[in-house]
């Protein structure tokens, strides 16, 4: 007789935004007439770039005609992407990282995910509270992270790693000694950074206790502000210590056509052993490589006019993060992020549960956000916003939830 997996058993509740899909489509099935406007999950809203939709025309057309016909893509990517990438995310910023150090894939989301793989079962992972959940889920899957109270919600094996109004949502280095540690600047979901000082110190720890940071820059392209990084390779000392993972997802609206990638410097390893070399071969077991069509659109991200086009199409969101920013304050908000990320983090009113004030605003005016506590235990309190929304739609929104 066959046997689960039963860590997957120890999953409490469903997927976040499957349970916000659930209410919401309860709520529009029962009144048809109303307009929601959703400013819950993080997905773009505006229509891939130009060069963006000419790169993918011009990369079906050569897959119609036998001479230009690509059959599986290399496994870790095409040179044509991994050089761009290695040439404009890395060396443009100083960092040294070298093309064959990039694993090209279909997104963050899955990587972050399978990463951990590589890691002994025994490796304790260290998190933000709130935090992207798939970090957390991900670990319960394998195994990791051993049981749950439901009372704190939190796992017995997990350190969690408060992130509040009074640190700033900046995390502090952990009182016990993590193995993995997950960071993500510009942070889903509190839209908070770090400068570069702050994530050099996150560096020097992972260095001195001899931890590894898988550090999540997919909001990278959403900085504002000067001295924060882009790279954690910008820190010195992060090739013998640290993972990056990136998206093409929010920088250049990728979310349905789904490209990512992964630097595992040559420089990281366990004893003897390079973890680029296990994550080669986890890559080249376990995954076919991302379709030529969209690396070559990943390509056009990086021409002068891919570049031109999104950095308007970044304008845009964030443009839209400053009227909600601003439009929450007026209204008498605690508001934070939205300057260099595309989430607003908001301190919900009146003493209200997360999913109160979700329910609240459904119910009031029609508008959709993502409970904090979706997030952790440290998100209770809190609700997030984002600036993916149509400008209209923002405005529309913030307008509604003044008038309240
Ligand atoms: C922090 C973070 N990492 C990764 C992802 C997923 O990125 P992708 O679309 O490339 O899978 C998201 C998506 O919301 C995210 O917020």
């Amino acid at each position: 007789m066959f046997k689960l997996n039963d860590n997957y058993l120890k999953l409490p509740g469903s997927y976040l935004f499957s349970t916000i899909g659930k209410k919401v489509n309860a709520y529009a099935a029962a009144n048809p007439d109303r307009k929601i406007i959703r400013l819950g999950i993080g997905d773009v809203t505006q229509p891939l770039a130009p060069a963006i939709i000419q790169a993918l025309h011009g990369a079906v057309d050569e897959m119609g005609k036998a001479e230009t016909f690509r059959g599986y893509a290399p496994d870790l990517g095409y040179d044509f992407l991994r050089n761009a990438i290695a040439e404009n995310d890395y060396k443009s910023r100083g960092c040294d990282v070298s093309a064959d150090e990039i694993f090209i894939s279909d997104g963050a989301k899955c990587d972050s995910g399978n990463i951990q793989e590589i890691f002994s079962l025994d490796n304790k992972i260290a998190v933000c509270d709130p935090v992207y959940p798939v970090y957390v889920d991900s670990n319960v899957m394998a195994g990791r992270t051993g049981t749950y109270d439901s009372a704190s919600e939190t796992w017995s094996d997990v350190i969690y790693m408060p992130c509040t109004a009074e640190n700033g949502f900046a995390p502090k280095l952990p009182s016990q000694t993590p193995d993995l540690i997950y960071l993500c600047f510009p942070n889903n979901p509190t839209g908070a950074t770090i400068t570069k000082a702050q994530l050099q110190e996150w560096v020097d720890y992972a260095n001195k206790v001899g931890a590894v940071i898988i550090y999540d820059a997919a909001y990278e392209a959403y900085i504002s502000e000067e001295d924060v990084p882009h790279s954690i390779y910008e820190c010195e000392g992060a090739r013998g210590c640290a993972i990056e993972l990136r998206s093409f997802s929010k920088n250049a609206g990728f979310t349905g056509v789904r490209l990512g990638f992964t630097v595992v410097p040559k420089d990281l390893k366990c004893g003897e052993v390079a973890l680029h070399s296990l994550w080669a071969r986890r890559h080249g077991t376990k995954y076919n490589g991302a379709p030529y069509i969209v690396q070559r659109a990943g390509e056009a991200v990086y021409s002068e006019a891919g570049k031109a086009q999104l950095k308007d199409q970044i304008a845009y969101y964030m443009n839209n993060a400053r009227y909600i920013l601003n439009g929450l304050r007026e209204a008498g908000y605690t508001v934070s992020g939205g300057v260099n990320a595309p989430y607003i983090w908001l301190k919900t009113p009146d003493g209200m549960t997360s999913w109160e004030f979700f329910d609240y605003l459904l119910e009031r005016v029609n508008v959709v956000g993502t409970p904090g506590s979706g997030f952790g235990p440290n998100g209770e309190g809190y609700f997030r916003l984002t600036a993916f929304g149509s400008y209209e739609n923002t405005v529309e929104a913030v307008d509604r939830i003044k008038g309240m």
